[in-house]
């Protein structure tokens, strides 16, 4: 089939890509000319494992192109798809004026007859919107306007696309249903479900899952300071709910609360389409404080594991990133974390292994170290705030001997606490008896007592000046 996908953020460049390697002629457009300079010399302009290679093979294939204006949108051409950013509106709903641009590009390029899908996360109603747009530009053109919401994941983004749990379309016509049943025959001939619904219920879809999820995620939270309180592991807790299969395992992992650039946009957008219908979705509502407050609470959990007073301290910071394998960094909680560990007089030093380029933009004051253990050299204390795989292979012991004072807190559970003890350290997790904390407490002062090595420690000049650079190349979308 001809594609033809406007927006080379994520999900455009995810979604051309996949759709490139099922076989179909794609074109990608991108009204930025540098990231399209950038694709077409071979950068890919976001970190998401093995997408550089698939763009690499499809575009040698032929099978895939980026151009910066939308094409003229002839009869051969099957479906074009709107896959621009919706980011926050002041309201707190979509802005949807990118999508509605490209409804006007469309309207202004089609000859005779144009299939429009949007994958976009758009609120409830705005398929109609779109149809009335055009139509109203194109009264002659023979127009269908369909839903296709993405569930990619950034970091796992190919395998979420090629090998979805399910896919949605939320079609109003026989033919945008029929191109999108083609579209993605390979996937269903695979034995993946594909749902037919109305473009509206696709829609909410979309922001329904992210919703539920987000919900979860926070639930759990709150069950991991239960946790803390009553001297539970809430590790052994999600475990023995998630095995209930109507719960599931998965998103039960109790952490520093959710970020990056869906599940805080989109909570926050169901919530106001909800207002802007007359009705409100308290659930929701309260999830996004919950979360919020829950950020900022964990750079007063640092403070506390600190002994209270970090005026003048070194916080190590490993992990920036929303998550790992992305070099995302919006909304990520780390930022929440140094913002208050600055404002009670802290100098912070960061480390990430692909977000130090992005952090740069979102970050003032701090230093940026090389790598794990640089970032660690005689701070007084050691924050794991993304779980990133390099960074949970650290030596504990190494970790231990080169920070001023051993205090670790383990904001995502990412060490066994056992070998977080057993390496000299006092730590913390999330959700968890403090037993090991006290345990090593007690080990330091009983059998090998530390000196502190202030001499290590960087004076608060060092954070202008330490701005290392990050070799690898990333850039924000
Ligand atoms: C999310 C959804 O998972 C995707 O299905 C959806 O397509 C995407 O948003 C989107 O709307 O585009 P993503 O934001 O890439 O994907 O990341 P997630 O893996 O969902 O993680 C979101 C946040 O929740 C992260 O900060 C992560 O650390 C946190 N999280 C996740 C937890 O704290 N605990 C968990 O158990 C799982």
């Amino acid at each position: 089939m001809r594609i033809i996908v406007v927006g080379c953020g994520y999900v455009g460049l995810v979604s051309g890509a996949c759709f490139a390697e099922l076989g179909n002629d794609v074109v990608c457009v991108d009204t930025n000319p540098a990231r399209i300079a950038a694709l077409n010399g071979g950068d890919c302009p976001i970190y998401e494992p093995g997408l550089e290679r698939l763009i690499a093979c499809n575009r040698q294939a032929g099978r895939l192109a980026f151009v910066e204006a939308l094409p003229f949108l002839g009869n051969d051409v099957d479906l074009v798809m709107i896959a621009v950013g919706t980011p926050p509106a002041r309201t707190g709903g979509a802005d949807l004026s990118s999508v509605f641009a490209v409804a006007e590009a469309i309207a202004a390029r089609a000859h005779e007859r144009v299939v429009v899908v949007t994958k976009s996360t758009v609120p409830a109603g705005t398929g109609d919107a779109i149809e009335r747009l055009i139509a109203a530009a194109r009264p002659d053109l023979d127009l269908s306007v369909a839903s296709n919401p993405e569930f990619l994941r950034e970091g796992s983004a190919l395998a979420d696309f090629l090998r979805p749990d399910r896919v949605v379309i939320g079609t109003q016509d026989a033919r945008a249903r029929n191109a999108l049943m083609r579209l993605y025959r390979p996937l269903t001939d695979a034995g993946v479900p594909l749902l037919s619904t109305t473009r509206t219920a696709a829609e909410i879809t979309k922001y329904a899952a992210n919703a539920f999820l987000a919900l979860k995620i926070t639930f759990i939270n709150e069950i991991a300071d239960l946790c803390e309180a009553a001297a539970a592991d809430v590790r052994d807790v999600a475990r023995g709910i998630g095995l209930d299969r109507r719960i599931g395992e998965d998103f039960l992992r109790a952490g520093p609360g959710y970020g990056g650039s869906c599940f805080p946009k989109d909570t926050s957008a169901l919530a106001a389409t909800a207002r802007e219908l007359g009705m409100s979705l308290r659930l929701v509502e309260e999830a996004i404080l919950v979360n919020e407050e829950r950020k900022y609470a964990m750079g007063h959990r640092v403070i506390d594991a600190m002994g209270g007073d970090v005026g003048g301290k070194t916080v190590a910071v490993l992990g920036l990133t929303f998550k790992p394998d992305t070099d995302d960094m919006r909304d990520s909680p780390a930022l929440a974390l140094i913002s208050v560990l600055q404002q009670a007089g802290a100098f912070v030093r960061v480390y990430d292994p692909q977000g130090m380029d992005n952090a740069a933009e979102f970050l003032a004051g701090v230093a940026f170290a090389r790598d794990g253990y640089d970032c660690v050299a005689g701070a007084h204390c050691a924050v794991l705030a993304t779980e990133w795989a390099e960074l949970r292979q650290l030596d504990l012991s190494r970790i231990a001997a080169s920070l001023a004072v051993p205090v670790f807190v383990d904001l995502r559970n990412a060490f066994d606490p056992a070998a977080l003890a057993d390496a000299g350290l006092m730590a913390s997790g999330i959700g968890y008896p403090m037993a090991s904390l006290i345990a090593s407490r007690k080990r330091l002062e009983l059998g090998r007592p530390r000196k502190a090595r202030p001499a290590q420690v960087p004076a608060p000049a060092e954070a202008d000046g330490n701005r290392l650079r990050h070799p690898h190349h990333a850039t924000l979308q």
